[in-house]
């Protein structure tokens, strides 16, 4: 089986959000919905969109439209027809009775519903036709969201499941998981329990919203908003719902139950208005005081607003092992939080996937064996090799503060650990370190790195200590220069944002293999500094070597004075072809 046309139909928020990965993967698709217009607007909102859902805004004609009356013959060709419509039973079973008519035999047809079980939506497909349906339930933004859960019903064939993931996999960068038809599947399922966790136990342990946040948020790797923040953000309304639609699926001696009982400070928010930021306010509001804005929160107990306080509990990194051992009330908080999550999640395991884990056993093993290195696991379930993947079967050579050396085969790697991955002197001695073997360096992360730490040399500008950032901006340029000139070919695998001096290293590598989802730039002039490492000479090389340059010695340093001055990003491999930042000539380098 495979997949060369696929057809979307629906072209809302998800639809048009699968179409435009597609695109990325140079698989031509075409967008159906009720009315072409409609469908047409869509596709004029994924060129506009911010984070751009696009790769390269010139492939957007790879993305046909139309609507469901005049061209729906389209779905005849197609390998694959996705159904993003509204989540109603009844339009999605007449939109399937269509399809199934039309469709050609073999091809797959899936349902991107976040919450209506596939026995539901397959029911009155014959029993031929629902080996080919399933569920693919992307999340939004497509582009940027890893997870694709795809949910199979009793009859589906197997092996064309496997494809299916397969290609989601590797044509469109997804790590997809094949789950059982239970209500949320994955993701919901322990996403909102861990979201009502974190709510119920700051409702015990009697936190702040502030402080619960500040905890269920950066330190444990989880978004800035925390619980309450994030709750404001999708709606307290449609929480309510959401966790309604759970009490009524889920058995009653599911742990979920608990959580999900109706707090009657929610209700009461509900009830007057306050929905969250697209309300009144709500766990956290906007209030006018004498003409100026100020922010308020919601006292848990009184359920009266006061203005909000900033919580800072002194955690650099994330780091969990830290966290729950600080013996004071946020330590116990993440520990009561994280323990009930994993605990919640491992049961789950054997019910919602296939994968063999007993009640908790998972648990049991992973404590008997003392490893640590529990995250190094996290793309278990991935056919593409990852650095969780590797991790485990790679030596760990050496580290310190702020990265890792791993020696995999013949090869180091170097992955680096420090908040936001800024780079410091031990980052610094790391690289240098592993050019004694050919070196990748490679983050899974949300970053590559960010750039250079710039609160470490700004300590030494307070103080009037320009000595010491000199020696500190000598000894980046010197890593550099060393990662340029290593005997060993260097390759550097971002993902994230990969800015100043993250950028810098990238720059200076022979080969570049790179995340789709990158942010690369030299920004520093945002902050009103000059990129030091070697950026702007590498900047300046690569514009040089064009045919335009050749003819106008301005042409190089103006193009260069454009996009560093005004810290231009590229936020893809293509758009960072246009801009130099990759070259061509890379490759001559080795030889
Ligand atoms: P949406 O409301 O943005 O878009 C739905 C589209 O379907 C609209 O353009 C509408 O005109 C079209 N439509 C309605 N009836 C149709 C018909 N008979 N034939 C063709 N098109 C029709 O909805 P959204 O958010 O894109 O959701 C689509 C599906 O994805 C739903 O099943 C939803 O539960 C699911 N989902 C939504 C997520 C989200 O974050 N919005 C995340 C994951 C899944």
């Amino acid at each position: 089986m495979k997949i060369n046309n696929v057809v979307v139909i629906g072209s809302g928020t998800m639809g048009s959000g699968i179409a435009a990965q597609l695109c990325n993967a140079n698989i031509p698709v075409t967008l159906l919905d009720l009315k072409t217009e409609i469908s047409q607007k869509a596709k004029e909102r994924i060129e506009k969109s911010r984070p751009p859902l696009l790769i390269d805004k010139s492939k957007i004609d790879g993305i046909k439209v139309g609507n469901i009356n005049d061209d729906f013959n389209i779905v005849s060709e197609a390998d694959w027809i996705v159904e993003a419509v509204v989540e109603r039973i009844d339009i999605k079973h007449d939109i399937y009775d269509k399809i199934f008519k039309q469709r050609k035999k073999g091809s797959i047809v899936s349902s991107n519903t976040s919450s209506i079980p596939i026995s539901v939506l397959s029911e009155k497909l014959t029993e031929d036709d629902k080996k080919d349906f399933c569920i693919t339930h992307f999340f939004n933004p497509v582009r940027y969201m890893d997870l694709l859960e795809i949910v199979k019903n009793e009859n589906t064939d197997l092996d064309k499941i496997q494809k299916l993931k397969l290609f989601c996999e590797e044509d469109l960068g997804k790590g997809a998981i094949v789950c059982n038809d239970t209500p949320g599947f994955l993701g919901n399922r322990i996403g909102v329990y861990a979201m009502q966790i974190a709510m119920t136990e700051a409702f015990k342990m009697k936190l702040t919203i502030e402080e619960a946040d500040a905890v269920f948020g950066r330190p444990m790797g989880i978004p800035k908003t925390g619980v309450f923040g994030l709750y404001d953000l999708i709606g307290i309304d449609l929480m309510a719902d959401v966790l309604k639609s759970f009490i009524k699926e889920l058995p009653e001696n599911d742990n979920f139950q608990e959580v999900a009982k109706e707090i009657p400070l929610i209700r009461k928010l509900i009830d007057t208005g306050y929905t969250g930021r697209k309300g009144k306010g709500g766990f956290y509001r906007m209030n006018k005081v004498d003409n100026t804005k100020i922010l308020e929160a919601i006292n848990l107990e009184t359920g009266e607003y006061s203005p909000s306080q900033k919580i800072d509990i002194k955690s650099e990194k994330v780091d969990l092992l830290k966290l729950i051992n600080r013996g004071d009330k946020y330590g116990d908080y993440a520990w009561s939080v994280i323990s009930k999550i994993i605990k919640y999640a491992s049961s789950l395991v054997p019910g919602i996937t296939d994968k063999g884990f007993e009640n908790n056993k998972f648990l049991e093993e992973l404590s008997k064996s003392k490893n640590e290195d529990f995250y190094g696991e996290r793309q278990k379930y991935t056919e593409i090799e990852t650095l969780g993947k590797i991790k485990p079967k790679a030596i760990k050579l050496d580290g310190n503060n702020s990265a890792e050396i791993y020696r995999f085969n013949d090869f180091n790697i170097v992955e680096f650990t420090t908040k936001a991955n800024a780079l410091d002197y031990d980052s610094m001695d790391a690289l240098k370190k592993a050019t004694d073997k050919p070196l990748i360096i490679i983050n899974e992360s949300m970053q590559f790195s960010a750039g250079v730490n710039l609160t470490y040399t700004m300590n030494f500008a307070e103080k009037g200590d320009y000595s010491s950032i000199e020696k500190f901006v000598k000894y980046f340029q010197d890593t550099c220069k060393e990662l340029k000139y290593s005997k060993y070919p260097v390759v550097s695998a971002p993902s994230g944002l990969t800015l100043g001096g993250g950028f810098e290293v990238l720059v200076q590598s022979n080969f570049v293999a790179s995340h789709t989802n990158i942010v690369v730039g030299l920004v520093e002039t945002m902050v009103g500094l000059v990129p030091a490492g070697g950026g702007c000479k590498e900047m300046l090389w690569r514009w040089s070597q064009t045919e335009e340059a050749k003819n106008d010695p301005d042409y190089a340093p103006l193009k260069v004075f454009d996009i560093i001055g005004y810290g231009k990003t590229a936020t893809s491999p293509v758009s960072w072809r246009r801009t130099k930042i990759l070259s061509r000539h890379l490759k001559q380098l080795l030889n």
